[in-house]
This record gives structure tokens, C-alpha cells and sequence, in this order.
């Protein structure tokens, strides 16, 4: 390390080119050999695609809902002891409800940035599970699950899952009659389990419904348990990502071997932590401007009490439209009612459900046989029927979703609510199948376009004046394509497998990893 500056003055002892920063580093280094790592891990390649921004959707939000959520269990009182209210909200003045509602009422509206906090916190769920979602479809959809990724897709179906129950738990925390009724409907769900239906239930409630404790319960499950199981499902993530490197789309100088992108520092760091800003930005514009959850309107929770257009949170509507649509069967034997109602809707479709999710990995490469380790991604149109299986599944999902709306339905097109129920039963059970064989076609045709290396160039029909026919190709087109399928020039760098510490590559020049 020299110690004289650009100017030739001489450089206080161990004061390297930056000063405190290097100074502070080499105390480090010397002390616990960071260098190394830190080195190779500034060095990191990481591919450019827009579609591998979406994991940091994810992982930005979950960064906003850690934040705004500690703000908010500053000020939440998590118990359903009755107190009568007399806070600044005045439409509720005098209103018995939960010391947890109340606490969320004062929280809006005493409480100073309350409401933008909570607005940002339940703003930043929604984001966070639907960039999870379409974090997962584009995995899935590119194949980026495969071998040796299957790990990484097994943590993060673990995640969607812990994300949707720490969604529904803290959207009951506020006591309301919305959550309330969500989670009358939980306690029915537990209960529908064949033979453990009513221990399970008693067990998380404490009792009968609605029971003491179970706001207690749901708020240190949501605040502490299930938040510190995502951050080292989380950690353990983005460990795998950065040891198996990031996959990348075939294209020119981009192999199985190598990893073409641009470096973790600079240029990477700064992208993301500009991603950071407009993550938190985005959601801070929502939480200021665009109401969501305001359950000083929907009142406290009684339980005897149940108001029309009761949807749950998007990423719930799926169980609540099956539950909805599913006709009422239930099973008696051997003394014991098996309400098939509930628990076919509630219980073995989401089994089936993230069963299958799990499972994919292993079901595909079983069918496939392929065991190959698979660095590059495929297109979607490339594989024709895992595209359109995972269409078939959105499809059945998406119907899911507008089947949660059933009473809104009849309301809106002055329809009875049991021809909403039946026209959604036969559209729910026909859309897989009907979207399959769509997407399957869609998918075959543009690879057949694609696997050309060229779309077919569109003719122009000209007529001459004898009156003959000439076909020309449009010459706009050509080179559009020709442009669209050549991989955009952008200043790469290719990562070289070598020692630890090989010479770092100077912004210019390629090295080659993997
Ligand atoms: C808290 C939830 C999650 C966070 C914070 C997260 C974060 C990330 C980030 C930052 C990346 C790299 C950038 C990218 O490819 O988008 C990534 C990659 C990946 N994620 Fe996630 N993710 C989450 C959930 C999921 C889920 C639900 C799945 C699938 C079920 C999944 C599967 C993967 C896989 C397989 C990769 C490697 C992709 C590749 O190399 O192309 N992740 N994740």
C-alpha cells in the first residue's frame, strides 16, 4: 500500500488511497482477513434483465414492512380486553370494542405519521407477496428452478407461504369486523381437519371461539416468530444465490460456463440501492395518497355481527373464492363429520397446491429426464408445456380470486347470489383446462417463430399495373428483428474461475467463471 497521495505528499501511516475507508479495512483485514472475501464478493458478476430486478421488489418491501412494522408494534396494544373508546376519532366516541382496535383507531388518527405508517405497512404486504408471485412465475416459467437451483425454489415456496399466513395474521391484528370475520373463518378452517380439527383449533385459540388470547398469539407470531424465520430463509437465499451465481438468458458470449453482467461494486450496488429508493419511494406515495384498510369504517368486531362485501387481502381471495363456491358436502363415520365443505376448499386445495410447488422440480426432471446442471434460462415459448401448466394453474388461481367476490358479483349485475355461485363453480373448474391447450399453442407458435432464429417477415402484397400480384417483405420489419434479436450491447463483464484472488478485472476487460 503506498503511502505517498497523487500529489506525492506524504499519506498519515496506513492511509491508503481512500483514506479512513482503506485504513479502516486493512484494521479489518488484518485482524479477520476480510479482504478476500469482500474482494470476491465486489467482484460479483450479476447478469441484466429487468425480470431479475423482481426478487429485489421483494426483498425491498420486506425491507419497508420490517420498518413501518416496528413502528407500528411500538403502538399496538395486541389484547381483546373491551374498553370503551374515547379518542380522537369521534364517530366511534363511546363505542365498547377491543383494547387492539382501539389501539389501531388511536393509531390512525393520534397517533403522529400513524395512518401514513400503517398505510406503507399494509401497502408494502400487498407488494411484497405480489412481487414474490411474479418473482416465482418468472423462475418458474424461465426454469430457473432446475438443477442446481432446486433448494433455492424450495426456500422460497417456503417463503410464499410464510408471507401469505404473516399477511392474514397481521391483517387480523386491528380486530375489526373485516379481520374478525377472517378469523371466524380460520378457526372453522383448523377445525374441518379430519380427526386433529378440534384440538388444533382449541390449541391456537386457547378455547372456543373467539376465545382471550388469540390476538396475543397472532401478534408475537407476527411480529417476532414467523419475521425472524423469513430473515434467515431470506439469508439463506441470497447465500445460495451469490454461491451458484445468478442464471442468465442465452444470448451472445453467454454459456453454461460463464456469467456475463456487470460487476456487484460499482455498478450493481448502485443500481440496487437506487431500486432501494423508488421500492420505498413507490410505497411511501401509496401509503400518503392511496387509502387502503380503513377500518375506523368497517367498526369494531362482535361476533355476532357479519357485513356484505367481506373480501379478505388479494393474496387470501383464492381460499376465500373456493370456500365460497364449494358445495355444502360434508362426511359423517364412526361419530365423527368430516364438513367437506371446508375442508376440501381450505385444506386440500392449498395442500395440493404448494404440494405441487414443492414438488415440481423433481416432478419435471422425472418426466424430462433431465439431470443436467442448467446455468442458462430457457424462453417460456421453449417449453411449451411447463408454460402452459403454469398458465393452466394461474388461470385456475385467477378464477379463484373472482369467485371471492361472489356476493359483489350478484349485487352489481342485480343477479341471485346461487347463479353467481354456479357460473363461477363451472368457470373455476373449466379454466385450467381451458387455458392449458391455449397457452400450450401460443407457446409452440412462437418458438416455432423464434426456434427459426427469424419470425417469418411479413409480406407486402403489391399490385402492378397489368393488374399482377407481387409479394414483397416489409423492409421496416427486417431490421427491427434484426435488431431486437441481437443482445443489446452493454458493457459486460464476463467472471473467470482462478485463484481467490485474481487480478481484479479492470472495468474494461472480460474474465470468464463459472
Ligand atoms: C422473501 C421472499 C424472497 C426474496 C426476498 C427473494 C429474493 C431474491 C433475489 C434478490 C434474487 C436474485 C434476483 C432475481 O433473480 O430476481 C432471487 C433469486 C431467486 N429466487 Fe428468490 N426471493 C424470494 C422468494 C422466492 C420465491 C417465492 C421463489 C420460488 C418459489 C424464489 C426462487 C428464487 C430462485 C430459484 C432464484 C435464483 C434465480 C436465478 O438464478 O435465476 N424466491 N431471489
Amino acid at each position: 500500500m503506498s503511502d505517498v497521495s497523487p500529489s506525492g505528499a506524504a499519506r498519515p501511516h496506513g492511509r491508503g488511497r481512500y483514506g479512513r475507508v482503506s485504513q479502516a479495512v486493512t484494521e479489518l483485514d488484518e485482524r479477520l482477513g476480510v479482504a478476500r472475501g469482500a474482494r470476491t464478493f465486489l467482484d460479483k458478476i450479476f447478469p441484466d434483465h429487468w425480470s431479475f430486478m423482481l426478487g429485489e421488489i421483494v426483498l425491498y418491501s420486506f425491507v419497508v414492512l420490517l420498518a413501518t412494522g416496528v413502528f407500528l408494534s411500538l403502538y399496538y396494544v395486541p389484547s381483546s380486553t373491551v374498553v370503551t373508546y374515547h379518542g380522537s376519532y369521534l364517530p366511534l366516541d363511546g363505542m365498547p370494542m377491543s383494547q387492539a382496535y382501539a389501539s389501531t383507531v388511536d393509531l390512525s388518527f393520534a397517533v403522529r405519521a400513524g395512518l401514513l405508517m400503517r398505510q406503507m405497512h399494509h401497502w408494502a404486504a400487498d407488494i411484497f407477496i405480489g412481487s414474490m408471485v411474479v418473482h416465482m412465475a418468472r423462475v418458474f416459467f424461465t426454469g430457473a428452478f432446475r438443477k442446481p437451483r432446486e433448494l433455492n425454489w424450495t426456500i422460497g415456496v417456503t417463503l410464499l407461504t410464510l408471507a401469505i399466513v404473516n399477511g392474514f395474521l397481521g391483517y387480523s391484528l386491528p380486530d375489526d369486523l373485516v379481520s374478525g370475520t377472517g378469523i371466524r373463518i380460520a378457526y372453522s378452517i383448523l377445525l374441518s381437519v379430519p380427526l386433529v380439527g378440534t384440538y388444533l383449533a382449541f390449541w391456537v385459540f386457547g378455547g372456543n371461539f373467539p376465545g382471550t388470547v388469540v390476538l396475543e398469539r397472532f401478534f408475537i407470531l407476527h411480529v417476532l416468530v414467523v419475521p425472524l424465520v423469513m430473515l434467515g430463509l431470506v439469508g439463506a437465499h441470497l447465500a445460495l444465490l451469490v454461491r451458484q451465481k445468478h442464471t442468465q438468458f442465452p444470448g451472445e458470449g453467454r454459456t453454461e460456463e460463464n456469467v456475463v453482467g456487470t460487476p456487484m461494486f460499482p455498478v450493481f450496488m448502485a443500481k440496487t440501492t437506487g431500486f432501494l429508493l423508488v421500492v420505498t419511494g413507490v410505497i411511501a406515495l401509496l401509503g400518503g395518497f392511496a387509502q387502503i384498510n380503513p377500518i375506523w369504517q368497517f367498526g369494531p368486531y362482535e361476533a355476532s355481527r357479519i357485513s356484505y362485501a367481506v373480501q379478505p387481502d388479494w393474496y387470501m381471495a383464492f381460499l376465500d373464492g373456493a370456500l365460497r363456491i364449494f358445495p355444502s358436502w360434508s362426511f359423517h363415520s364412526f361419530g365423527h363429520t368430516i364438513p367437506l365443505e371446508v375442508t376440501i376448499p381450505a385444506v386440500v386445495l392449498p395442500g395440493l397446491l404448494f404440494g405441487l410447488a414443492y414438488a415440481w422440480p423433481a416432478l419435471e426432471r422425472r418426466v424430462t429426464h433431465d439431470d443436467a446442471i442448467h446455468h442458462l434460462l430457457d424462453r417460456p415459448s421453449a417449453r411449451p408445456r411447463r408454460t402452459a401448466a403454469g398458465v393452466a394453474v394461474l388461470a385456475l388461481l385467477a378464477m379463484l380470486f373472482v369467485a371471492s367476490s361472489t356476493d359483489v358479483i350478484a349485487n352489481f349485475f342485480h343477479l341471485s347470489l346461487n347463479t353467481v355461485l354456479w357460473a363461477m363453480r363451472v368457470l373455476v373448474l373449466i379454466s385450467p383446462f381451458v387455458a392449458y391447450p391455449i397457452a400450450y399453442a401460443i407457446a409452440r407458435e412462437m418458438h416455432a417463430l423464434h426456434g427459426a432464429g427469424k419470425r417469418k417477415t411479413p409480406n407486402v402484397v403489391t399490385r402492378s399495373a397489368e393488374g399482377t400480384y407481387e409479394a414483397t417483405p416489409a423492409p421496416a420489419f427486417v431490421d427491427d428483428v434484426a435488431e431486437e434479436l441481437a443482445p443489446a450491447p452493454v458493457p459486460t463483464f464476463i467472471e473467470e474461475e482462478g485463484p481467490a484472488v485474481a487480478p481484479r478485472p479492470s472495468r474494461g476487460t472480460r474474465a470468464v467463471d463459472r
